[in-house]
């Protein structure tokens, strides 16, 4: 392995530090690496081509009180794959809040689980005020850039898909909206158009957009809500754009005296608007069961109907467990056993506006890819993250066969955890479950971090290859798939 330190980042966090999320796999880096030549266990299919892109929280300062994972500054890495080799590259987000903390050697501003009136500076992020945009959660490629995102909503940080390189924030031809984008833009690889939402506190809580190929803001909607709410991803077919309005969102009365408190108001209904794209007509409201729904998993038309795919929650607002530890407790909401996430589709009537909805399996599952050629369109397979019980962790992954109803199950080593697992189609593949799974493991164990390329047609067979990386990376959230012929 040929490895080179492009920069080495202090931190400032406790050597002693016992935090449930900047310990164990969770641990932050603060270290960026070139490497090439990298070392494998087994063999990287030379049919496998395209980037294998994560983004992960590390924080380098203490919180100005209580640390929440989303908190951490985002970091990038890539993985790419070209004729049967490898290299890899991580770097941190140079957020414009990052560079402000860096320079003034402490927090600034406020984390998801404090006050933001305990920010040291003001700023003006789309949903939460004066939180720092962290640029952490999510990443997709649009244009031949890998745009960071930030939950929150927040600017879109953009860089070189394999080696990283920052190249500022998107613009969108100098219409980027100053109430920023949520994380989860969608891009469609039939078309090359970027998908997006954002949400926050003012009238009208809510506004959808569509990004041309070349990165030109082609619409931005109003999308009017009741009050103001929490979405956090969206879904799209080939006609429609969906985004929902949850009954999980910040209590009003909590929020007029600045606090942000989810709650659950059950007695609300769960609400999908279909936008017709590229500013076809009004949006369409549909109503179904209450939940909370993190992710979707994928949409299609299916003639008159609309199919969405996603992870209901059963239980949205969990109860403390007695059998877990305080710190396991407080962070409960990152805990999908508790909140009982399981696979789910509802059905759009467009002649009747009714929705029908199913569960679609008995086990707890989130995090759900799909061959990235089939977004929008039907699909039969998802790789879904077989979470740990208790806290928010990945120990395996689960191929789920909508047609023939069944899971296959790919589980870790104990102590090993993986990353958000994407889909990569093989060259030349025809057959939607024709390619591979790539991940990245957490080895708290052995201390270490490997790239994982598995038969997406058969994961259980187990590793094809295990590609180590220069340092053990710590977990986060999301992955995508970059394949630079899609
Ligand atoms: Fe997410």
């Amino acid at each position: 392995m040929k490895t080179q330190i492009h920069h080495r980042f202090a931190s400032a966090l406790p050597p002693d530090d016992d935090h449930l999320y900047r310990t164990g796999a969770w641990t932050p880096q603060s270290v960026e690496y070139d490497a090439w030549d990298l070392e494998v266990e087994g063999r990287v299919p030379d049919d496998l081509e395209g980037t294998y892109l994560r983004n992960t929280e590390n924080p380098l300062l203490p919180s100005i009180r209580q640390y929440h994972p989303f908190d951490g500054d985002g970091m990038l890495h890539s993985i790419s794959f070209s004729n049967g080799e490898t290299q890899y590259h991580n770097r941190f987000v140079r957020t414009d809040g990052f560079l402000a903390e860096r320079e003034a050697g402490e927090a600034l501003w406020a984390g998801v689980a404090e006050r933001p009136s305990l920010a040291r500076r003001p700023c003006d992020l789309g949903a939460r005020p004066n939180t720092k945009d962290a640029s952490s959660t999510d990443v997709v490629v649009h244009n031949g850039r890998a745009l960071t995102s930030f939950y929150l909503c927040g600017d879109l940080y953009q860089h070189d898909p394999v080696t990283l390189e920052a190249h500022g924030r998107a613009d969108f031809d100098g219409r980027f909206p100053a109430e920023g984008v949520s994380a989860h833009p969608k891009v469609d690889e039939h078309t090359g158009e970027m998908l997006f939402f954002n949400y926050g506190t003012e009238h009208p809580y809510m506004h959808y957009g569509e990004v041309s190929p070349t990165g030109a803001l082609t619409t931005y909607l109003d999308v009017e809500l009741p009050g103001p709410r929490l979405p956090h991803d969206m879904a799209f077919t080939e006609h429609y754009a969906i985004v929902n309005d949850l009954p999980m969102f910040w209590d009003p009365d909590a929020l007029a005296a600045g606090h942000y408190y989810p709650r659950l108001f059950g007695h609300l209904p769960t609400r999908f608007g279909l936008i017709p794209r590229r500013g076809g007509g009004d949006v369409r409201w549909f109503e179904a069961d209450p939940t909370y729904v993190l992710h979707w998993i994928n949409a299609y038309e299916d003639g008159d109907e609309v199919v969405l795919d996603g992870f209901f929650q059963h239980d949205p607002s969990p109860a403390p467990r007695a059998d877990l530890s305080e710190q396991h407790q407080l962070f409960r909401y990152l805990d999908l056993y508790s909140m009982q996430s399981r696979p789910h589709r509802w059905r759009f009537d467009l002649r009747t506006g009714a929705c029908r909805e199913e569960s679609l399996s008995d086990r707890i599952q989130e995090f759900g890819m799909i061959n990235g050629r089939h977004g929008g369109r039907p699909h039969r397979y998802s790789y879904n993250a077989l979470p740990a019980d208790g806290w928010f962790g990945f120990i395996g992954v689960i191929k789920h066969d909508l047609v023939a109803g069944t899971e296959e199950v790919f589980s870790l080593a104990p102590g090993e955890f993986a990353s958000e697992t994407v889909m990569a189609p093989r060259r030349g593949s025809r057959a939607e479950d024709d390619g591979y799974l790539v991940t990245v493991t957490v080895d708290v164990d052995r201390d270490r971090s490997q790239c994982l390329i598995l038969d997406a047609a058969d994961p259980v067979a187990g590793p094809l290859a295990r590609i180590t990386l220069p340092e053990r990376i710590s977990s986060g959230t999301h992955a995508y798939w970059y394949d630079p012929a899609g």
